[in-house]
């Protein structure tokens, strides 16, 4: 079989999201896309494949012109992990080497004048091993830290339905109900595919 390329993603992504508005559908659109990326085994080029010394690496594989959305890998290096941190937009995690352990929060509200406003409750702890696919969506589905505890590297791909490099997000302070604000750009200056 021959390698799902980004023109026939970036075709066949645009076409759901011409069909779905909802995020659960636009997510049921793409699983099946995502799933094709990862059965690619030159997908990521060695070059991009070696974990960064003090974080997680993060670089564009490739967004189209009208940032409709984006392919983003990340690069988990035994230990590195990213905190508590919502998404605003739609997104699926899709796991192409090693594992990861993805705990997932709901947000509760207390009301503007509660001191703190709002807790986390954690309601999942999975271990994503290579092939699985999860998936992101605000406001409920949308809360999640991701870690890879294990001694071998492991690396994501996700697809968001905007340039995650851009979107202003936060990171959330679980043991004291707080954010703050957060743009998480990518550690590549020019997507890896054009
Ligand atoms: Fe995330």
């Amino acid at each position: 079989m021959s390698d799902y390329t980004f023109d026939q993603l970036d075709r066949d992504i645009h076409r759901v999201l011409e069909q779905h508005t909802e995020h659960r559908g636009i997510i049921e659109g793409v699983r099946p896309l995502l799933q094709r990326l990862l059965s690619n085994e030159h997908l990521i080029p060695e070059t991009y494949r070696a974990p960064l010394a003090d974080k997680y690496a993060q670089y564009l594989l490739y967004k189209p012109e009208d940032e409709a959305f984006s392919v983003i890998a990340f690069i988990w290096g035994p230990g590195q992990v990213a905190p508590v941190h919502d998404h605003l937009v739609w997104g699926l995690v899709g796991l192409y080497r090693g594992s990861i352990v993805e705990k997932r929060y709901r947000r509760e509200d207390h009301g503007e004048t509660s001191q703190p406003r709002y807790s986390l409750r954690e309601v999942a702890e999975v271990t994503a091993h290579a092939g699985d696919i999860s998936f992101v969506y605000p406001p409920d589905y949308d809360i999640h830290g991701v870690a890879n505890p294990f001694d071998e590297l492991a690396i994501t791909v996700h697809i968001y339905g905007t340039d995650i490099g851009k979107q202003e997000r936060h990171i959330h302070d679980v043991a004291t109900g707080s954010y703050r604000d957060v743009v998480t750009r990518h550690d590549n200056a020019s997507p890896i595919y054009t």
